[in-house]
């Protein structure tokens, strides 16, 4: 049955100041969006949003690893590289197919109930990762992380998840997932390039992440990071999600401006890495996509896209001594429909008519939201909120998340076998 949100006030990153509509949801789309008092509600379910209820698109963690729940707290305040050949590595060794099922099962409800909608995941065992996803019904990006794999095993491995569930539920849409430079060699990363076009399938790869990525990746003086792009031919495919990005250069900031690119910004995986600050106000200004992802659990802690986006626009502001820079409105955008689009979903992130009914309901009456009005929404959600005001989340038109509870998910029985598997791995 058709569902009618009435009276919500509703902002998506193609408006300039929020409107109370009435939101009409059927079939899993947004079926039409109507000044509020305009649409009867006769014939379908109602949810009253009583004018303190915002409407906004649900949130796309565009970049992350969501089994990574389960090392959570492992080998904090390490160097990227101490921490990844030390603590992460010898623990990953040992994750089978059902401890990354529920792993992830873990994760979406941490996303679910912080309000992400589709997210982006690089791992191992995806199958069983997509299978997490569909009976939790969100949406996702999927790529098997690639490393090494001088047989081809590992992409064959990937191709076959596109194939079993590309399009699947109408939610999954499957990428490859080469880790990074330093982890494939070029020759295995061309490829992948070449794969992806061939089977037109997007990439999500880790991108300069840390400031002796290049150096490490052999490609130093030989050639530019941009120039390995388009070598490998990594530049040309459908769609390139990618990680990180702290170490572009500025200069170089124009050449990612391309409809099929988008850098996914991680600011507190970033940040908790030391791996620096990524020049995202540079690069948005040069006409770049700039998404935003949480990374895994183990490096950020939380998979909480609003922390992201104040973290985001927080940062940028501070590092380049500018408060003018990067907006709420920006942030908004960045952790919703510029995701969408670095995952190749396009018609997924904004309120309007056609497009995935993907979106959150967030709970105005509250003191700190005291003065929001249809124009200062942006800064008062960015600045002011927190995911805790979250009071329903939604995927295709279905209510996930509401008040507290998950409508589809066994919380307890989620929350029991991660404790579980935690031990088992972790022993
Ligand atoms: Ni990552």
């Amino acid at each position: 049955m058709p569902r009618l949100y009435r009276d919500v006030l509703v902002w998506d990153a193609s408006r300039t100041r929020a409107e109370r509509s009435d939101v009409l949801v059927a079939r899993g789309k947004i079926a039409s969006v109507c000044p509020s008092g305009s649409r009867s509600g006769y014939d379908c379910c109602v949810y009253e949003g009583r004018g303190n209820t915002a409407m906004l698109p649900g949130f796309v963690n565009a970049h992350g690893h969501a089994a990574m729940t389960l090392l959570r707290g492992l080998g904090e305040d390490l160097p990227l590289m101490d921490w990844l050949e030390k603590r992460i590595w010898p623990v990953e060794n040992k994750l089978d197919a059902d401890l990354v099922y529920t792993g992830s099962r873990l994760a979406i409800m941490e996303m679910l109930s912080t309000g992400t909608t589709c997210f982006a995941d690089m791992y191992f065992f995806m199958d069983r990762v997509a299978d997490a996803a569909l009976e939790a019904g969100i949406r996702c990006g999927l790529s098997r992380g690639i490393v090494n794999d001088n047989d081809g095993a590992k992409l064959e491995e990937n191709l076959k998840l596109a194939r079993d569930y590309n399009g699947a539920g109408g939610l999954v849409k499957v990428q490859l997932g080469p880790h990074a430079p330093y982890t494939v060699s070029m020759d295995r990363m061309t490829a992948i390039a070449d794969a992806a076009l061939e089977n037109d399938l997007g990439v999500q790869l880790h991108w300069l992440e840390t400031s002796s990525e290049w150096g490490t990746s052999g490609f130093e003086g030989k050639m530019s990071p941009e120039e390995y792009l388009v070598k490998t031919g990594l530049i040309d495919v459908k769609s390139l999600a990618l990680g990180h990005g702290v170490w572009i250069d500025k200069k170089y900031a124009p050449f990612y401006a391309r409809q099929n690119v988008a850098i996914v910004h991680n600011p507190k995986s970033n940040l908790k890495l030391g791996s620096g600050v990524a020049p995202v106000a540079h690069m948005i200004s040069s006409g770049v996509s700039v998404a935003l992802g949480t990374d895994g659990a183990a490096s950020n802690n939380r998979l909480d896209m609003w922390d992201e986006m104040r973290f985001a626009v927080l940062l940028q502001k501070g590092v380049n001594c500018d408060p003018t820079l990067l907006s709420p409105q920006e942030a908004l955008r960045m952790s919703t429909v510029a995701g969408a689009r670095a995952l190749g979903f396009t018609q997924t992130g904004l309120i309007k008519e056609e497009y995935d009914a993907d979106f959150i309901l967030v709970d105005l009456d509250r003191p700190h939201y005291a003065g929001l009005n249809e124009e200062n929404l942006p800064g008062y959600i960015v600045y002011a909120g927190s995911s805790c005001d979250i009071r329903a989340t939604a995927v295709a038109g279905e209510i996930l998340y509401e008040n507290g509870g998950f409508t589809a998910i066994d919380r307890d029985g989620v929350m029991a076998a991660a404790l579980l598997a935690r031990k088992k791995l972790i022993s």
